[in-house]
């Protein structure tokens, strides 16, 4: 591993959507720069260079390749923002460039989901241990202030004085993703489920799990899931995904769900049972991206809920502006009463992610969300498709696992069929 001198150089492996919500939360970490963008996109590579360069967060430049950007030593750390569909060839030959001596790197960050399954999930963690690097798992929920506040008070005051939290209910609903590769189960792994069931599963554990406690004291004990494509499967919604991919999707022969549930039980140190309930969907069509968290225990309640803005504004049916995401992330009108999610990038816990997963590499130490949180949370989620495929709850530990790979992902799902 290499030794760094301030600031850390970082080298960004696809500068697409989120890597703009990356580079638009620099403005709030210290002691790195971002140095450079790699993306077969020149021009998405330009445009994310740009974007860093104006924001005063580091001179990126683009690379023509991964090995090139790992290999310049003013880079030390990479945060892998490539779709997963090639999560395994990027991890590959940043495994590579460094076993073969050409990169000296100290970390790697990686975007949710780790894999699109468990088998996928677990050789990024086998890779990046043999490269000797040290591995961040990209989860924002779990670093947003309102989750971080809120847990750090429950635990201080509520928990403390009346017991533990017993109930965690966290949604992550829109109105669907903006690229084409989302939609199909094969490139992304899954649905709604894959995609943002992720977040969800992560973010109620850590809730439920004590302060500064590891993941393992909460083991799981049983999952109950149900998946169903409920609006992107009717022709007219149909059409429109056709269209945007240019007839390559197709939700008529091929849809995923589009709408998601589970139920986890967690079983504590003590043997007292816990619940996550989830919620996902990509057919919410409200004023925006709405995350939404309850934390329930014996003489409490949290409740968050990021489109109960504190800012609102409202414009008549005389203000036709064009139709934008400036108000709030997958918004969906320009008139009437709509929240402003003030800043982005804090609120949904970037800022704060990236800071930690900076400082961890500065000091030589495993940010405390990692690649085996993102094995874990591979577990959970192929768990769920497993139980929506059999229509029952699974008990774990579930068979097979390891090599499950869900009917969605292999083309094989169709609810109406
Ligand atoms: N944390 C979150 O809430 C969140 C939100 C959105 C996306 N994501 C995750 O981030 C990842 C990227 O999603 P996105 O929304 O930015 O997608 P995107 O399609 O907007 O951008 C992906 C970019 O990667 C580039 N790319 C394609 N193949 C590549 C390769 N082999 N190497 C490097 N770059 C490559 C594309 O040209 C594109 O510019 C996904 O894994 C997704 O699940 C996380």
């Amino acid at each position: 591993m290499k030794k760094t001198t301030l600031p850390l150089g970082i080298g960004i492996i696809g500068g697409g959507f989120i890597a703009r919500f990356h580079i638009k939360s620099w403005v709030g970490v210290r002691d790195a720069d971002i140095l450079g963008i790699f993306d077969p996109d020149a021009k998405r590579a330009r445009e994310a260079s740009a974007l860093a360069k104006s924001l005063g967060v580091g001179p990126a430049k683009p690379y023509a390749s991964i090995t090139d950007m790992a290999a310049d030593p003013r880079i030390g750390a990479l945060w892998i923002c490539a779709p997963n569909y090639t999560r395994g060839a990027v991890m590959e030959e940043i495994a590579q460039a460094v076993i073969r001596g050409k990169a000296e790197l100290i970390g790697v960050a990686c975007e949710k989901p780790l894999g699109r399954n468990v088998r996928e999930a677990g050789k990024m963690l086998e890779l990046v241990q043999k490269a000797g690097l040290l591995d961040g798992y990209l989860e924002n929920q779990v670093f947003s202030p309102a989750v971080v506040r809120g847990k750090e008070i429950v635990w201080a005051r509520g928990a403390a004085l009346s017991g533990p939290p017993y109930l965690a209910r966290a949604a992550e609903e829109h109105s669907g993703p903006h690229m084409p590769w989302f939609w199909e189960g094969a490139l992304q792994g899954g649905g709604v489920l894959n995609d943002m069931m992720c977040h969800s599963v992560e973010e109620a554990r850590f809730m439920l799990t004590p302060p500064g406690a590891p993941r393992e004291v909460l083991t799981p004990v049983s999952v109950t899931a149900y998946t169903n494509c409920l609006k992107w499967q009717e022709p007219k919604y149909a059409a429109i995904l056709a269209k945007n991919s240019g007839g390559k999707t197709d939700y008529l022969k091929r849809p995923a769900e589009d709408f998601a549930r589970s139920l986890v039980e967690f079983r504590d140190k003590s043997g007292k049972i816990l619940v996550v309930e989830t919620t996902t969907s990509w057919c919410y069509v409200g004023a925006g991206l709405r995350l939404s968290m309850e934390l329930l225990g014996p003489e409490y309640a949290l409740q968050i809920n990021t489109l109960d803005a504190g800012l609102k504004v409202f414009f008549s049916r005389e203000v036709k502006g064009k139709a934008g995401e400036d108000l709030v992330e997958k918004q969906n009108a320009e008139i009437g009463l709509m929240p402003i999610v003030a800043d982005e990038a804090s609120e949904y816990g970037y800022i704060a992610e990236n800071r930690h997963m900076v400082q961890s590499f500065l000091r030589g130490v495993r940010p405390e969300e990692n690649f085996s949180d993102g094995v874990a949370v591979a577990e959970l989620l192929m768990a769920a498709y497993r139980s929506a495929e059999l229509g029952r709850t699974l008990a774990f530990p579930i068979k097979g696992l390891d090599e499950y790979v869900p009917p969605v992902a292999r083309g094989k799902w169709n609810p109406r069929s």
